[in-house]
């Protein structure tokens, strides 16, 4: 079978991760979220974070429903990668070059043969610039913080403050900062339902 990539990059709230459990429910995609892929190091490594250590990660995958999961010694980790705090962890060490360029073969690995919906910070900028389809996903910051903390059962300001962080890091950082894909068509979706921003994202495909 040949490679079909669609890429959904955007930031913290802005619907991305829903969207591609949707495509991947009802539309026959194959969901990689890079974003847990940054969590899972975070996660598994914390605070004695280092090359070395990454480079000794045993991190696996699996295929569940559509779904990658990411597996260390025989655990799947997903569930537990959702707080605020491990989002903050993630966001600081995908600073490193080392970290995104272990996230980037990971991805693509996975990626190598079938219809994969890939979301992320730089999935169709960089990781897989091939993509048949781009997608910017975006929303006001306060939206996206509304969202986040209804999601998380975090309060609004709590909420607010990670986003703002989170945005800052991602979009300044040197090393593939948070930007829209050349070719990438961008969608706002402060003002929509999600079962709009799914049906615009079905008009693409
Ligand atoms: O998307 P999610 O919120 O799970 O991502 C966690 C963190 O991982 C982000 O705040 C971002 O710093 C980082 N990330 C990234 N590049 C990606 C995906 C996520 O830098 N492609």
């Amino acid at each position: 079978m040949a490679n079909f990539i669609v890429t959904i990059d955007g930031p913290s709230g802005s619907g991305k991760s829903t969207i591609c459990k949707m495509l991947a429910k009802n539309d026959g995609f194959i969901h990689i979220d890079t974003g847990k892929i940054y969590r899972s190091i975070a996660y598994l490594l914390g605070e004695t974070f280092s090359q070395d250590k990454l480079n000794k990660l045993k991190l696996d995958f699996k295929l569940q429903d559509s779904q990658i999961l990411l597996v260390a010694n025989g655990k799947i980790l997903n569930d537990l990668l959702s707080s605020e705090y491990i989002a903050k962890k993630a966001s600081l060490i995908a600073q490193k070059e080392f970290v995104r360029s272990f996230v980037n073969d990971f991805a693509r690995k996975i990626a190598y043969n079938g219809k994969f919906v890939i979301d992320g910070r730089d999935a169709g900028s960089l990781i897989f610039t091939n993509a048949q389809l781009k997608f910017f996903l975006t929303a006001k910051t306060e939206e996206r913080a509304k969202r986040r903390s209804i999601e998380l059962s975090i309060n609004y300001k709590e909420s607010l403050d990670s986003i703002i962080q989170r945005d800052k890091q991602d979009s300044e950082r040197k090393v593939s900062p948070l930007v829209v894909p050349k070719g990438a068509i961008k969608i706002d979706s402060s003002n929509l339902a999600i079962e709009e921003v799914y049906s615009l994202i079905k008009s693409y495909l």
